[in-house]
């Protein structure tokens, strides 16, 4: 949905824009190009390769700033910047940080379950699982997974630690889950829905968003628009809602009544975008 974000967010020279997930920085050299010379780009990212990566640019007008979206109206504060233009948020991960073994994000690797995004995060998922209390842990499966076999599977962890690796956890759940399928195949891998859990609860995935959308209006001027790319049920229901809110309080106005979804042409390039849901609002 590029063209629609690029539209949605109505990108004008000589405005500021802050990309909240910078990732591979496709959707940032896109607003760039459109920008020229003037307004400013500052794209953010919590996980500090991402940044690495592209530092060495020699664009005057982007600035890369290895900070959590959360942080944006701070930010802006503390660098008295007015953000004029808009914020775009493409929640999720990248394809590089899924396949990155070493953060153990995926089924086979053999790292301990890390799955922080930011390394400056204290807690890793590989605690969660092998410390705490069983009822503790089949809570945040069944909240932040929607597992409905939430207290199985956490019952199985418990008494399988402890867990030393992603491969070793999949492999558990997929165990748990043969037994009860009577020979059913899979659409999806059995611990998707745990591995969301644990990633959502580790990078405190949902917060971050209800923070980053109760905007500071001293920096989010009027005129400006936030556009967000969600890719489950649970970032999209807090999107919606606090896009109402927004609407209710007479702060901002809906410019997706209904959320824009991929075409089957992006989908069959882009199969990530077969969940993907868009929504935009203007600042009043
Ligand atoms: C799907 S990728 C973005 C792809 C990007 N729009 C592009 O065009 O290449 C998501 C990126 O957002 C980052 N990210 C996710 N949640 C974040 C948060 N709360 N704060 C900062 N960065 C975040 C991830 O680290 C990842 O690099």
């Amino acid at each position: 949905m590029p063209q629609e974000v690029i539209e949605l967010l109505k990108i004008a020279p000589g405005l500021n824009y802050i990309d909240g997930t910078t990732g591979g920085a496709g959707h940032s050299r896109m607003i760039l190009d459109i920008l020229g010379d003037s307004g400013h780009l500052y794209s953010f990212d919590q996980d500090e390769e991402v940044i690495n990566r592209l530092q060495g640019h020699n664009l005057k007008n982007w600035t890369l700033v290895n900070e959590n979206f959360s942080e944006i109206y701070n930010y802006s504060k503390e660098s008295n910047i007015e953000i004029n233009g808009g914020i775009l948020l493409d929640l999720g991960l990248s394809s590089i940080q899924l396949d990155d073994p070493e953060r153990a994000l995926n089924f086979d690797s053999e790292y301990e379950p890390d799955m922080r995004l930011d390394r400056r995060l204290s807690l890793t998922a590989s605690q969660v699982i092998n410390k705490y209390q069983e009822k503790v842990l089949a809570d945040i499966i069944y909240q932040y997974g929607e597992e409905n076999k939430s207290r199985q599977v956490a019952k199985a962890i418990v008494g399988a630690r402890p867990i030393r690796s992603c491969r070793q956890l999949a492999e558990l759940i997929k165990g748990l889950f043969i037994k009860s399928a009577h020979g059913k195949t899979f659409r999806i891998h059995p611990a998707t829905k745990t591995f969301q859990a644990l990633r959502i609860f580790v990078n405190r995935e949902l917060d971050v968003l209800e923070k980053v959308l109760k905007p500071d209006l001293e920096v989010l001027m009027p005129g400006s628009r936030i556009v967000v790319i969600s890719f489950h049920s649970l970032e999209d229901r807090i999107v919606k809602n606090a896009f109402r809110a927004l609407k209710a309080s007479g702060h901002a106005k809906i410019l997706t009544p209904k959320p824009l979804v991929a075409t089957e042409e992006e989908i069959a390039i882009n199969p990530r975008s077969r969940s993907a849901k868009l929504r935009a609002i203007e600042i009043l």
